[in-house]
């Protein structure tokens, strides 16, 4: 009886999943979908707590401490995170998911009885369990340290490649001769986890940071991954079906992120990006020509159609409510304000979509990257804010850029562009950009937020 009321809830919190899932893809939704989403998860584990189990009736200390733990370092990390050290946050909990499946498929090595034959579906999926779990658990701290600096893209391993298929090939003879031996020789389980372990850490040292978000979705999906082999090893549908949904949407959000920056998954693997620092102008001297307020100002008030291309810069100053307000005090003036929102600004997927959500910009205003770029050649000025690579034309121009073939915003068709940073230093990817030396493009020098205030002061006085 307890069975089948357990086996209803989990049923019950699949379907949570999925509805919360689906109301993620819409921001007017995203916030109740987390919810649902959260709440299912909350089910799930209750209804597994209570779930008869023979043999682990004593483990509830533990496990309560566990919860209470985790909860609070949970709740405290998303509450103190900044914006902007998201991507970091989600590599580190995702490398907590992988390093979870791997603890499960140590355990159950651990207690495998002796002298049983290993050759059959529980282990090799739990030997499966334990590499996919140990890549996600050292992939991700390698992309965490490189997304907070503390590993630089120069830190390159000899011969990258060739390391990870040797370290490929062992996990797999590993694999077979432990799977075939008449008992389990739990020596040969340690040797996997240190080869296991290894090769996450080789398999992402190698790629650039500007790749970082492609590669935290791609172990993303590999933690969904593990969490369904989990699943399948204690025959737990919730937890399978909920790993599933965490790898295919991985899966998805990486093949789209590929898409947007024009590259393939292998491409993104194997090719390096980011961090270059290729000189400004290729080395040739070259002038850019400065903005001024008062005449911004003017200019602005006077167009008929501005674009705003948010970046990284915007969520770095915090400058969201002052944009929204200069926003409100054109279309005051009768003029028409739009967001250009191309799919890799800032440093998460829908990062730009959740800045301008914040400040009560409407929906409807932002435009997807296609449609903009329609939309330049008639625009009178684009206020590029805080953004560099989503905006430089080396990836249309230039085949040796690290971007050469991202789709960008085509902001040099616009009537005159206006770029607000603080200095010429480069974006994510480390390279220069030709957009600032252009025949109708200007600076405005300074800290984003501090210039649109400037901007707006002056604009109520024109
Ligand atoms: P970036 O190319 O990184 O450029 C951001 C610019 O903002 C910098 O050049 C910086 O110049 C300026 N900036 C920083 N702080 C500022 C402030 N307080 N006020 C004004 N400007 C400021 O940003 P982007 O154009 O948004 O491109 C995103 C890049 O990140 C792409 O290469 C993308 O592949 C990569 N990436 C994307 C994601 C996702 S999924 N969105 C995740 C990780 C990485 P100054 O220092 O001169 O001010």
């Amino acid at each position: 009886m307890i069975i089948t009321i357990v086996d209803t809830i989990y049923l019950i919190a699949i379907i949570l999943f999925i509805v919360g899932l689906k109301r993620l893809s819409s921001a007017d939704t995203a916030r109740n979908g987390n919810l649902i989403a959260a709440s299912a998860m909350g089910l799930a584990i209750i209804t597994t707590l209570v779930y008869p189990m023979e043999g682990y009736t004593n483990n509830y200390a533990w496990i309560g401490g566990g919860l209470l733990l985790g909860s609070l370092v949970g709740y405290l990390a998303a509450k103190k995170v900044a914006m902007t050290a998201m991507p970091e946050m989600v590599s580190l909990f995702n490398g907590l998911g992988g390093a979870a499946t791997m603890l499960i498929a140590i355990v159950e090595f651990y207690n495998y009885p002796s002298g049983t034959a290993l050759l059959n579906g529980q282990m090799i999926t739990t030997d499966f369990a334990l590499f996919v779990g140990c890549i996600s658990f050292t992939g991700s701290l390698i992309a965490y340290g490189k997304l907070q600096g503390f590993l630089r893209d120069s830190l390159v391993l000899p011969y990258p490649k060739v390391v990870n298929m040797v370290l490929l090939v062992a996990i797999i003879a590993v694999s077979v001769h432990m799977l075939t031996q008449p008992s389990l020789n739990f020596n040969l389980v340690m040797i996997l986890l240190v080869l296991s372990l290894t090769y996450g850490i080789t398999f992402v040292t190698p790629i650039g940071g500007g790749d970082m978000p492609v590669v935290i979705s791609l172990l993303n999906s590999f933690t969904g991954l593990g969490a369904a082999l989990a699943g399948l090893i204690y025959s737990n549908q919730v937890m399978l079906v909920g790993g599933i949904l965490v790898g295919a949407s991985g899966t998805i959000l990486t093949v789209l992120m590929c898409e947007a920056m024009n590259r393939s998954l292998l491409n993104v693997i194997i090719g390096g990006f980011g961090g270059g620092g290729i000189a400004a102008g290729g080395g040739r001297e070259e002038v850019v020509k400065e903005a001024s307020i008062a005449d911004l100002a003017i200019e602005l008030k006077y167009s008929q159609k501005v674009y705003i291309v948010p970046g990284y810069g915007l969520a770095v100053a915090q400058a969201q409510h002052i944009c929204s307000e200069l926003d409100a005090l054109l279309e005051a003036e009768g003029v028409t304000v739009k967001y250009a929102i191309h799919p890799v600004a800032g440093r998460m997927p829908g990062h730009m979509n959740v800045l301008l959500a914040e400040a009560n910009v409407p929906y409807p205003k932002l435009i997807d990257l296609e449609d903009a770029n329609k939309d330049f050649p008639t625009t009178d000025v684009v206020l590029v804010i805080g953004a560099n690579d989503v905006v430089n034309p080396a990836a249309k121009e230039d085949p040796s850029s690290p971007i050469y073939g991202m789709p960008i915003l085509d902001v040099e068709m616009a009537k005159s562009i206006v770029i607000l940073k603080r200095s010429m230093s480069t974006g994510y990817a480390g390279i220069q950009n030709q957009l600032f030396f252009g025949d109708r493009s200007r600076m405005l020098f300074g800290d984003a937020k501090s210039s649109l205030q400037k901007l707006v002061d002056e604009i109520g006085n024109v």
